[in-house]
């Protein structure tokens, strides 16, 4: 049922707080754990519609869920290549496009199974066939509606290792193939120009996976089994954006993040943030660094008056789920903010170019659409308000929550509940840093 919820401007955001677990991760730790043949448990799993759906398709392949006390999750595996349940089965993504892109990945190298993935009205707009090609190429049996979207047909095969360029900045794509790799004969090498997140790479260093990296490419060889202890999970700098936008625009703010992910691959927005005059203080991971654990760290943000920039293509993947963001500190900026080369925006949970475009102007803002992004032009003072429909995208919908704090009318978010995709306590940690003016 759409929920409207009403978010007027604020006085204040002030305190500490701590993310939600990190969705791409959690995705990752359960599907490993899965994989392997001794159980992982997994400590601080992120509790939302997404890794749910994560959660209930290992369940039907066989593999043991154990939700425990204290949002740790333990996984009883059932081996890279044990005989899967299920097969013919329908697997349910829900909303979930990380889901539906590696859980393939996996599934291709079952020979003799068959699976259909399938989800919700926004997962059957968004292109498979980014995952089809490469797992064909293997050697798979991959069949998608019009050869582009879901359901999603895989049918496993022996996998042969392959060379393959990315054709788009993609970490689901990447990592769907990385994962073919590991049950392909011989090695399979990615090739990505700009990188990307990079959470699968660093699992598979910790499950001892035959893996290297040499610049853009990534080669990952075949393997018998893995090996993973136990997985924590970090805050999500993605829904911690939504937070960090919220202190930066609204006058008198400052919160301070605990446990939040900053491996290097995430924080392009807080670094496109701090060039606009941002004040966010933290141990921002530099680039390149590849240890095998996430990077944790704290943030300070304050409040302050921000100035127009440009997001330069090469930026666009280290901040990608953030880039509605960048639009909103545009409007309430000082100048020009201009974001090219994320035409990606397009194939998301929405289209978050219209999305954004549509959504801020309703709003008051100045914006409009490029091929692939947006120009957004302000005057260093507040938005109107006015109403924002979510269009069933969560991180439309939690942008919307912060438009309205930061606002001078308030806003109200037509379709509040798709926030609980990724985070189901938005309203509620939002709230108690909400101080009176
Ligand atoms: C994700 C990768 C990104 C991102 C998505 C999560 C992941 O998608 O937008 O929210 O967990 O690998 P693309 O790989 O399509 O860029």
């Amino acid at each position: 049922m759409t929920r409207s919820v009403r978010f007027d401007p604020a006085g204040s955001l002030r305190g500490e707080y701590t993310p939600p677990a990190d969705k791409s991760i959690s995705h990752r730790a359960a599907l490993f754990g899965a994989m392997c043949d001794e159980p992982v448990q997994v400590r601080n799993y992120l509790d939302s519609a997404d890794t749910r759906a994560t959660l209930a398709a290992l369940l039907k392949l066989g593999a043991g869920v154990e939700e425990e006390l204290g949002d740790s999750v333990l996984l009883r595996g059932v081996g890279l290549r044990a005989p899967l349940e299920a097969t013919g089965g329908l697997l349910d993504v829900g909303n979930s496009g990380t889901l539906m892109r590696l859980l393939p990945g996996w599934l291709a190298g079952q020979p003799g199974g068959v699976w259909t993935l399938d989800g919700d009205d926004s997962i059957r707009r968004r292109p498979v066939d980014r995952v089809a090609e490469p797992l064909a190429a293997m050697g798979a049996g991959v069949e998608a509606r019009d050869g582009r979207f879901p359901p999603l047909t895989v049918r496993g095969a022996p996998l042969a290792g392959i060379e393959y360029e990315l054709p788009v900045a993609s970490a689901q794509v990447k990592s769907c193939v990385l994962i073919a790799g590991m049950l392909a004969d011989g090695s399979t090498t990615v090739r990505e120009r700009t990188p990307s997140r990079d959470h699968t790479e660093r699992i598979l260093r910790r499950a001892r996976v035959p893996f290297h990296r040499d610049g853009p490419r990534l080669t990952v060889s075949q393997v018998e089994e893995l090996e993973l202890d136990e997985i924590a999970v970090p805050g999500d700098p993605s829904s911690a954006a939504f937070v960090v936008a919220a202190a930066t625009l609204v006058r008198g703010s400052r919160v301070v993040v605990k446990d939040v992910a900053l491996n290097w691959t995430r924080t392009g927005f807080l670094r496109v943030a701090q060039r606009m005059g941002a004040v966010v203080v933290g141990d921002l991971e530099a680039p390149g660094a590849e240890a095998d654990e996430e990077p944790v760290g704290e943030l300070d943000v304050a409040s302050a008056p921000l100035e127009g920039t440009v997001v330069e293509p090469d930026e666009v993947p280290a901040a990608i789920d953030e880039l509605t963001l960048v639009a909103l500190l545009g409007a309430f900026a000082d100048g020009e903010t201009v974001v090219r080369g994320a035409g990606e925006l397009r194939f998301k949970e929405s289209d978050r170019i219209a999305g954004v475009v549509e959504g801020l102007r309703g709003l008051g803002a100045d914006i409009e659409a490029t091929e692939d992004g947006f120009v957004v032009r302000g005057e260093g003072s507040p938005l109107p308000g006015g109403t924002i429909d979510a269009r069933g995208d969560h991180r439309m919908a939690m942008l919307g929550a912060v438009a309205g704090l930061a606002s001078s009318g308030g806003v109200e978010v037509i379709g509040m509940e798709s926030a609980a995709v990724s985070y189901p306590r938005f309203e509620r940690d939002l709230g108690a840093l909400l101080k009176p003016e």
